[in-house]
This record gives structure tokens, sequence and C-alpha cells, in this order.
């Protein structure tokens, strides 16, 4: 009986000492928790010789019964003090709280976001492709020849002689003509590769690849198309003008130049073409029922023109200062 008194004075003391409600619950586990030492005892009871056993039940519910009380005693003392603290002189709730920085969408991801919802409007639908891609869809099915100088002139990161990190997107455009007859309407998003680094080119960028195969597609229509994207993209009548170009996989083919007011010089921004009839055939697709125009818009270059942004590579770098701009 003397030892049970010394446990209670103990765990009492202990717990008048606790100071918040972490620290009490901490007790609580201790002694009353599943595997606490009071519960121990309890469950041990039907061990304990018949004779002893009443006695031992009796006090040791009697302790649990105290240590239960005084438990809840202290919970309220602790809380009550807890609220009162909250209304003294100390607490000034009008201070300002910690201000918390939030992310946001990358400028790039959300033109491309926008640039779609654009597209899809007008019957698009989105497709993606591979990132490595193979010699025959990068470059030879696109009428690309063998020796002809684009292929050197887009810098490709080759893996061997016939695997390589796409240069365009316009790779997808013969997977998805392989895999779908017409009408087709489609853009592709997506990341392109070329070994080249300078304050406007980056060995990584993006491009959104665009393909219309129908019947009785003309180039007033692509002509129409392209228009009106530019003017929707920077949210003004833009002054722009078709020039003559040339792509393999097009023709014929354009280049679209666009006027810069500020420095009162055109600046190249994109190309486009009507779908070359070789492309058409190496798809299996008639080119007598049907006519295709296709564009590709360099994602980055759209955006630095549209913010008046020099270098290329502020987009990667994770430069706050421009990253914030556009929340
Ligand atoms: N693939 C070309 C490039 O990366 C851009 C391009 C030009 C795409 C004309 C087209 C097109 O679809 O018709 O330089």
């Amino acid at each position: 009986m003397n030892n049970d008194k010394k446990n209670i004075e103990n765990i009492l003391f202990q717990i008048n000492k606790c100071n918040n409600i972490k620290e009490l619950e901490f007790l609580r586990i201790k002694y009353l928790g599943k595997k606490g030492s009071i519960t121990n005892k309890i469950n041990k009871i039907s061990e304990v010789p018949i004779k002893k056993r009443k006695k031992f039940s009796t006090s040791i519910n009697i302790i649990k019964k105290i240590v239960i009380k005084h438990f809840f005693l202290k919970k309220n003392i602790l809380e009550n003090s807890f609220q009162s603290s909250l209304k003294t002189k100390d607490s000034d709730f009008t201070l300002s709280s910690k201000e918390l920085s939030f992310g946001s969408i990358h400028i790039i991801t959300k033109s491309i976001n926008k640039i779609q919802s654009f597209f899809i409007k007008l019957g698009c639908e989105i497709i993606f492709g591979p990132e490595i891609e193979s010699e025959y869809y990068n470059f030879d099915a696109l009428n690309i020849d063998k020796n002809h100088p684009s292929r050197d002139s887009h810098d490709t990161f080759w893996f061997n002689k016939k695997f390589l990190l796409r240069t365009q997107t316009s790779s997808v455009q013969i997977r998805v003509m392989e895999s779908k007859k017409p009408p087709i309407r489609i853009i592709v998003p997506g990341k392109v590769y070329r070994n080249d680094s300078s304050l406007t080119h980056s060995p990584m960028f993006h491009q959104i690849e665009g393909l219309i195969v129908e019947k009785n597609i003309s180039f007033s229509h692509l002509k129409w198309i392209m228009k009106s994207f530019l003017n929707n993209f920077f949210k003004k009548k833009c002054k722009i003008r078709f020039r003559n170009s040339y792509f393999p996989f097009t023709t014929p083919s354009a280049e679209i130049d666009i006027f810069n007011k500020k420095t009162n010089k055109w600046l190249e921004i994109l190309g486009c073409g009507m779908v070359h009839p070789n492309v058409l055939k190496n798809v299996n697709i008639n080119s007598k029922i049907y006519t295709g125009c296709a564009f590709g818009i360099g994602i980055e270059r759209l955006i630095m023109l549209k913010y008046d942004i020099s270098n290329i590579r502020s987009f990667f770098i994770n430069d706050f200062r421009l990253l914030k701009q556009f929340k």
C-alpha cells in the first residue's frame, strides 16, 4: 500500500509539472495508453494469485481513477490558461502574418495553354510525340533529302546513326498522318533540341506544330489561320507579311514576318506552307483528293517578342525577377 501511495504521488507530481497539453498527453499515454504502465497492470490482474487478486485489483483501479481525475483537472487548467493568455495585453492580433510565397505557372506553359485553347476552337486536336525520334520521322519522311543542308543547319543531337533528339515537331505530322485518315486537324506542342546556343537560341526550346489536311484546303485558309492566331496571341492587330521561303516538306512555303514598331524592323517569326505532295505520298494520302497546310511556331521567340525579353536563357535559369512578372 505504501508503494501504491508513492506511485500515485509521483504520477500526480508529474501531471502537475506539465506546462502544456502536449506534455500532458505524453504522460497520459505513458500511464493510461494501450501499453501504459497502469493499463499493463490492469491487464495482468488475472495472473495475480487468487488470494492477493482482490486487493491488487481494487488498489490499481483506485489509482487509475485518481490519475484520470487529475489528468482532466490539469487539462482544464492548461486549456483555460491558454485561452486567457490570448486575451492578455501581450498579444497583438493586428500584427500582420508571415507572407507566404506561392509558385505560379511558367510563362512558357501559360503561353502554350493559351495557344492550345485558340486552336481547340478551330477544331484542332492536341497531339504529343516522342522527343527521341528516328531519322525517318525527323527528316526522311518530311522530304528532306539525305544530303540536304537543312539536316546540318538543324545541328542535330544524334544518339547513333538512326536516332536523335527531334529537331522539330514536324516529325509528329508524319506519325499522325500514318495513323489517321483525313480530315486531320492537329496541333503538336513540345520540346525540340538543336546544338545551338546564343542570346536568342537555346539547345532546348518549344515549338507548336500545326497540320490541317482536308479536301480543298488552300493557302488562303493558312493565311487566315495565321493572321487570326497572331492577332489573338499579341492581343492586337499585328502588321505581318508572308515572305516566300523554302521548307522541303511544304510547297509553296512561306515565312511570316511581323513588324516591330520599336525597332522599325521586320522580324521573322514562323514558318508555314502547303504540305508537299511527296510528304502526303509517304503516308499514303492521295494528294489529288486531299490538300494540307502546316505551320511551325517557336514559342520562346513569340514570348520574347511580346514581352520584350532579350535573352532566351532567362526562361530557364529560374530568375524570380522574370518569373514573378507572369503570376
Ligand atoms: N519545322 C520547321 C522548323 O523547325 C518549322 C516549320 C516550317 C514547320 C514550315 C512547318 C512548316 O510545319 O510548314 O524550322
